[in-house]
């Protein structure tokens, strides 16, 4: 097998806590990383990596971990410009437009979709994103969810079934009806595509029982439990993600005390999503309030048309040092070894012997200027398994 090796990087963020040198990123400086096929086999420093077989000169950059995207919901068609512009007039986000976005996802193509995965995935590796997951919860059909899974099985591991947005228009009158239809037939349809089930819980979209009933289905099936929580108020959300050992507990905006200790204590994930607030001109997550009370936090994009339109993780990054309390640091390993934590990964997220090959050279001396010098692109270079792919 062809080996590399990328040398002379003026800092290499590891992850990997044991190299105690006071942060989790693990920081190596003047460092190098040989890969193997889709593989990291060795880290250190520049002056005593091993021969290989090619060589690529990182020129005194920084080589980060590829970004872990742990929540994003890529399976849709058309837009809300103008749902958009409206609240940057004023108007306040509701879950609402989800419908909107349900009703063009149900007019599209199969090759209609499966375009604008890959034109939104192709826009996220750009960006320096490695890994992705993605969720369904724009058809609410039995046929229209499982087709949106299998679209997006084509692309990641990562899937998750979102047949509990929202209750659709067709079932305005019998919400109950459509929970049986989500713990019943869909989740029938749709359990041999995903990794993963996801219930909205809000109010609007899906109540406490509602979200335990569903979640508790799709684990009787094989899918692991998340949650999108405590997004627009308080709820019942977070408090349940811990209580059923969900991976993620996803938006975590509006929270309790007790919501935190419940974070503190479990193993839930707290994915933050930022672009989200952005778009919808809501109060920040307290990142750091969360991380004190000893939470792991993620960072992802949320990717969707309604209320967080980027794939970029970097921005991410930016808006939660910038506004939710993070140090670069924190913000860095959150949108790689948290990402993964949220799925529950040790192979991605860091750059160790025997993880994934998924680097990105950045056109930066340390990881630093992600927030330092935001919107700027400064992804040079990007590995995917082993392979260069930008
Ligand atoms: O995570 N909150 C629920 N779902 C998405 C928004 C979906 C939409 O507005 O289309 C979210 O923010
Ligand atoms: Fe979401």
């Amino acid at each position: 097998m062809t080996t590399t090796a990328v040398i002379n990087i003026a800092s290499l963020v590891t992850n990997d806590p044991s190299l105690g040198n006071g942060t989790p990123l693990g920081l190596i400086r003047d460092a190098a990383v040989v890969i193997e096929g889709d593989r990291v086999v060795w880290t250190g420093e520049s002056s005593k990596a091993p021969a290989t077989d090619n060589a690529v000169d990182a020129g005194g950059r920084a080589v980060i971990p590829g970004f872990v995207d742990s929540h994003s919901h890529l399976l849709f068609a058309g837009d809300r410009t103008e749902e958009f512009n409206a609240r940057m007039s004023g108007v306040p986000y509701t879950a609402g437009g989800i419908r909107t976005t349900v009703a063009a996802t149900r007019a599209a193509s199969d090759d209609e979709l499966a375009a604008n995965v890959s034109r939104y995935l192709a826009e996220a590796v750009r960006q320096g994103t490695t890994t992705f997951e993605t969720k369904s919860g724009y058809g609410l059909t039995v046929e229209d969810e499982a087709r949106a899974l299998r679209i997006a099985a084509d692309h990641t591991e990562e899937v998750t079934y979102l047949g509990a947005h929202v209750v659709p228009p067709d079932y305005a009158d019998d919400p109950a009806g459509y929970v049986a239809l989500v713990t019943g037939p869909m989740l029938d349809a749709c359990a041999p595509y995903a990794r993963w089930i996801d219930v909205f819980c809000e109010k609007g979209a899906f109540d406490g029982d509602q979200a335990r009933a569903i979640l508790t289905a799709g684990r009787a099936k094989g899918l692991h439990p998340r949650i999108h929580a405590n997004q627009l108020g308080h709820g019942p959300g977070v408090q349940l993600a811990v209580e059923l050992d969900a991976a993620s507990a996803d938006h975590c905006t509006h929270l309790t005390d007790a919501d935190v200790d419940a974070l503190g204590q479990g193993d839930t994930v707290a994915t933050l999503l930022p672009g989200a607030e952005f778009s919808t001109r809501a109060t920040w997550p307290d990142a750091r309030r969360i991380l004190d009370a000893g939470a792991t936090v993620a960072l992802s994009t949320d990717c969707n048309p309604g209320s967080s339109f980027t794939s970029s993780m970097p921005f991410c990054i930016a808006l939660a040092v910038r506004d939710m309390g993070m140090t670069p640091d924190e913000a860095l390993w959150s949108a790689t070894a948290g990402g993964a934590a949220a799925l529950r990964r040790t192979d991605i997220g860091g750059i160790t012997p025997g993880t994934r090959a998924d680097l990105v050279l950045l056109d930066a001396p340390s990881h630093v200027h992600l927030a330092y010098r935001p919107g700027v692109p400064l992804v040079s270079a990007v590995w995917q398994r082993g392979q260069r792919v930008l």
